[in-house]
């Protein structure tokens, strides 16, 4: 089994998150958010991993190199320009040999992986989808399937009355290299619009594992990209372990940091502020009595004494000007620059 991740979108409901850097390796608890999906695979026994990449490859390929790092061996695709969903796939063609786990590569989840492909074995399926249930289905791949698994109805994000079940894709799926037949070379092709409706058409065997209990979540929108942090500080996504150490952090002892935030490495954090249900990046400084609460600060920024962040994110090297208050749902490019007094925010 190998695998290949999805990493070529450009981004746009994340932006300006992603302006200066590309969706799969935003900073998740202070990681690249591809190392998650990285260690998911590595954990069932998959190590040869293809990044599908269209935008930014180079600064993706820069952080994740080779892959030693992290216990698996990087290939990477560059395509021209976007091909799709499939297209991504198919101009990665050389490389597939074997069935391959596709992920698309903006989803954390703590499914059973090695479960997943037994299943998909089991069935001599041509292709498996991993099915996630949700509150708002039309807003993704709407799937149905029968009793035994076979799936019936694929519908990339349909018209509201047209739902019917709340089961959608998990943004994972087993596929054997048969498939890769199915899809036109050098032009653009999409799983959802294009192969899984060609699939459904042909009978071919085209199942649906459903992971029981499991944890999912879609990054790409910044409610998302910030409930995920809040899930995975309170341990809700399993098989997650955060670095809690706060070693080469200067806190005052006069600060609070309540024990689920989480502080990076050469932070500044100035006596009476308070810092609750966050995450720090590297290198940020929190002046007296700023309060930061339910946000995540990415590296380098400066949060003025007094100013307020709350339910929202902050990019990288900004600064927020004394007593500014930072209100829920606000997302601040990096670089961004408040002048004392500012008030903004809005709802999530
Ligand atoms: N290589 C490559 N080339 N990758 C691409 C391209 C492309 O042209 N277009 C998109 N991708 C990657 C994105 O980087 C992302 O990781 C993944 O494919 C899915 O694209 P999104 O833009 O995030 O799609 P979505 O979230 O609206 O919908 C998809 O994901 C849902 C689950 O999160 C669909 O697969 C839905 O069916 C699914 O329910
Ligand atoms: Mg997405």
């Amino acid at each position: 089994m190998q695998a290949l991740i999805l990493a070529g979108g450009k981004g746009t409901r994340l932006r300006p998150l992603t302006v200066y850097t590309p969706k799969p390796v935003v900073p998740v608890c202070n990681r690249p958010f591809l190392l998650y999906q990285l260690d998911t695979l590595r954990r069932a026994g998959v190590t040869d991993v293809t990044l599908s990449l269209s935008y930014q490859p180079h600064k993706i390929e820069q952080q994740l190199g080779d892959g030693s790092d992290y216990g698996v061996r990087l290939s990477y695709t560059v395509e021209p320009q976007p091909l799709g969903t499939a297209g991504g796939y198919k101009f990665a063609e050389d490389l597939i040999r074997e069935p391959t786990v596709v992920f698309n590569g903006d989803i954390v989840t703590d499914f059973d992986l090695q479960s997943a492909i037994r299943e998909h074995d089991a069935r001599g399926a041509v292709a498996t989808v991993v099915l996630a249930p949700v509150e708002n289905p039309c807003d993704y791949g709407v799937v149905e399937a029968v009793e035994g698994g076979r799936v019936t109805r694929f519908a990339e994000k349909p018209v509201a009355h047209d739902c019917g079940v709340n089961t959608i894709n998990a943004g994972t799926y087993i596929l054997d290299p048969k498939v890769l037949d199915f899809i036109p070379a050098g032009e653009g092709y999409s799983f959802e619009y294009d192969l899984f409706p060609a699939l459904l058409a042909r009978g071919e065997k085209f199942y649906a594992h459903v992971p029981e209990g499991a944890y999912w979540m879609d990054i790409g929108a910044p409610a998302r990209y910030l409930r995920v942090h809040h899930d995975i500080l309170a341990g809700r996504v399993r098989g997650v372990k955060l670095d809690r150490r706060r070693g080469d952090s200067d806190i005052a002892t006069r600060a609070e940091i309540d024990r689920l935030s989480l502080v990076a490495d050469g932070c500044t954090v100035k006596p009476g502020a308070q810092v609750v249900n966050s995450v720090l990046g590297e290198g940020v400084h929190v002046e007296e009595k700023a309060q930061i609460v339910n946000s995540v600060v990415w590296p380098h920024t400066r949060v003025g004494a007094g100013a307020q962040v709350s339910d929202a994110v902050v990019g990288r090297g900004c600064h927020i000007g004394r007593s500014a208050k930072v209100g829920a749902g606000a997302v601040l490019g990096d670089k961004t620059s408040l002048t004392d007094y500012t008030q903004t925010g809005g709802a999530l």
